[in-house]
């Protein structure tokens, strides 16, 4: 069967990117890295591909006038390598329903917290503030809401007596370095079978 070719957005550190990155190397994950997109020219993201034998680009938000040419630039660049699967890595936009609408139910994301948890920025703040025993991440399809499509993986990380944002955020994060490629694996083997907002597994044949 033919690799599954991914492009990924990302914005920032690009450890989830690298998650991926180990997972093929591994054998883990049968997926092909089409472009690295970082709408973010400082982004260590860039610079982690700098030696990598994987295209990277930025894309500027900046350089357009309206966030529409934007997204058409991105989308553009995904269709001229083929991308079949847009894997948001820390990508810090919100993405139109112009941009949803051009990969409708090909776009996934994961999320620091147990959603429909505390959705948005900051996650592990909000988990710790709220008080909850129990955190998590979440890999979901991308719908029009914030951090509101159909839930694919979640993997659930206690939250200590001492914990700090930054304590429970790595926490989490050695988590989602787990369940991202695994999400993407079931994907690239055709295991997700979605009903309305319910994303079953299928048994492997
Ligand atoms: C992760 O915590 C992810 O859940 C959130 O953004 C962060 C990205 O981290 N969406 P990295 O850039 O992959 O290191």
């Amino acid at each position: 069967m033919n690799k599954t070719v991914i492009g990924v957005l990302a914005s920032g550190r690009g450890s989830n990117l690298q998650a991926i990155i180990d997972a093929i190397q591994a054998g883990r994950l049968d997926a092909k890295i089409g472009v690295v997109i970082s709408d973010n020219p400082d982004a260590n993201v860039l610079k982690r591909m700098a030696g990598a034998d994987i295209q990277a680009l930025c894309i500027d938000r900046r350089q357009f006038a309206s966030r529409q040419q934007f997204e058409a630039a991105i989308a553009e660049e995904l269709n001229l390598r083929h991308v079949e699967l847009v894997v948001l890595a820390g990508f810090m936009r919100i993405l139109s329903q112009y941009f949803i609408d051009r990969f409708a139910g090909k776009i996934m994301n994961i999320h620091p917290s147990l959603l429909p948890a505390f959705p948005g920025e900051n996650a592990q703040q909000q988990a710790l503030h709220y008080g909850v025993k129990v955190s998590g991440c979440t890999v979901h399809f991308v719908d029009e809401g914030m951090d509101t499509g159909p839930i694919i993986l979640q993997e659930a990380v206690p939250v200590l007596e001492d914990d700090t944002a930054e304590t429970l955020s790595e926490r989490i994060l050695h988590a989602e370095h787990i369940l991202y490629p695994r999400a993407l694996a079931l994907y690239c083997e055709g295991r997700l079978h979605s009903e309305g907002r319910r994303v079953r597994i299928i048994d492997k044949e």
